[in-house]
């Protein structure tokens, strides 16, 4: 193995010893993992050492000081963004991702109509819950490619804009996830919060709301994993100057009614017009409020929602990145129809096997880099707790390609249960954790 390293230029660096020590259950110095990641980016430290180190931390895990500097030499590796120069407070939020999750679209704008700047750096999506910048895509002419004059240019225009993260921005995590997914080590909370933190930190917000779904459809399944993830995260902004607070909020059924690509910019629009499922636009009402909190700015999102301001600032941040945001989207052909096979109350609609269904007719990627479809998805024409009978439609399946329809019913196999008595509903919001 040491003849992959090349010590010629570190003579004090040895990464079987740093390894080592990992595997063992000690500590790391700040300056063992600054030259470690250091050398890492280098190509002195190889891929191989690196998969090892990696699954060691999954084991042994990282203490909140190992975390921090870990965190901090991520940032290290690229660019770090300077939004001073705007003069507004700076607020961000992050979502750990589920199923019908468009409340990005929704409080990007309406947070920046009460004077905050937003400068939403986001991802696409892999798997079956869906990625911002692939919603986005659905907006004819839209652009995700923003270059770094552009960004502080919308920014100090419109105040909020929604971008793809530049391959400058914290290049070590764009390799240190993809030898994550190859090896089994995706799953370690500190090497998530580092993550998702070192993007946050980089892209220059001030403050931050990490919203961390938990349930059936989310990344997490476990309410005490989730809040020790929301925790690590808060510590590790809170240790790099950022105000970060936390949302734990439910994600066992789709959030809205609409899945894909298209159809979630759709409903988006709507409950920026005032309109849309309820609790699509309580949860972004709710976040919004903690966004708002978190800068130090008094006012009431329902009212923004309701007189036009937040879908004014919508529309020009859409414009402003190249779109139209009058252009018509391209929502696709209704497929096929899935009914309720009694009457009764519906008590569960399961999040991932809506999420998959959706996946299944495109609107997913498998791979990062594959194509997906703006018209494909699925729309919930009933949520948990509301009655049906026998015979009403549950779910709508769009797209454009009829062979997709049998695997995704195949998807939706023992995702609805319809019964007599109403569910127990967990809240949407089921705890809030930092300042
Ligand atoms: N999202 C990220 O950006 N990183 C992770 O490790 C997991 C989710």
């Amino acid at each position: 193995m040491e003849r992959l390293v090349s010590t010629q230029h570190n003579p004090t660096f040895d990464p079987v010893g740093i390894i080592r020590e990992k595997r063992d259950g000690r500590a790391w110095s700040p300056s063992q993992i600054h030259q470690l990641m250091e050398n890492y980016v280098a190509g002195t430290f190889a891929e191989e050492q690196m998969a090892a180190l990696l699954m060691a931390v999954v084991w042994r895990g990282m203490a909140l000081d190992e975390l921090a500097a870990w965190t901090e030499a991520m940032i290290s590796s690229g660019r770090r963004i300077d939004l001073d120069a705007l003069g507004q407070p700076t607020v961000d939020k992050h979502s750990t991702g589920g199923v019908g999750d468009k409340v990005s679209l929704v409080l990007v704008p309406l947070v920046a109509s009460f004077g905050a700047a937003v400068p939403q750096m986001s991802g696409r999506g892999l798997g079956h819950t869906g990625g911002t910048l692939d919603k986005m895509d659905a907006i004819p002419g839209w652009r995700s490619d923003l270059s770094p004059d552009e960004v502080m240019r919308v920014l100090g225009e419109v105040g909020c804009l929604i971008t793809a993260a530049s391959s400058d921005l914290v290049p070590a995590d764009h390799r240190l996830y993809a030898l994550r997914d190859i090896t089994a080590t995706v799953e370690s909370i500190p090497l998530i919060a580092s993550s998702i933190m070192s993007k946050k930190v980089a892209e220059g917000t001030k403050s931050l709301l990490l919203d961390v779904k938990v349930g059936t459809g989310a990344f997490m399944t476990d309410l005490a994993e989730a809040r020790t993830l929301a925790q690590r995260m808060i510590d590790v902004g809170e240790a790099h100057g950022v105000r970060t607070a936390a949302m734990l909020t439910t994600m066992d059924a789709p959030l809205g009614s609409a899945v894909g690509n298209a159809l979630e910019v759709q409903e988006a629009i709507d409950v920026l017009s005032g309109a849309g499922p309820d609790d699509l636009r309580d949860l972004a009402v709710a976040e919004a409020e903690v966004m708002l909190d978190l800068v130090g700015i008094e006012g009431d999102p329902g009212v923004a929602l309701r007189d036009g301001s937040a879908l004014q600032r919508f529309e020009a941040m859409v414009q402003a990145q190249g779109g139209d945001p009058h252009a018509p989207l391209p929502l696709g052909r209704k497929l096929a129809t899935v009914r309720a096979d009694r009457s009764g109350v519906l008590r569960r609609l399961d999040a991932r096997a809506v999420g998959m269904a959706s996946f299944r007719l495109g609107a997913g990627r498998s791979r990062p880099g594959e194509q997906v479809s703006m018209t494909a998805g699925i729309t919930c024409e009933v949520k948990p707790g509301q009655s049906v009978t026998t015979g009403q439609p549950i779910l709508v399946l769009w797209g454009d390609d009829p062979s997709l329809i049998g695997s995704a019913e195949a998807a939706l196999a023992g995702a609805i249960e319809v019964g007599d008595s109403p569910p127990s509903l967990p809240p949407p919001v089921l705890e809030r954790l930092g300042c």
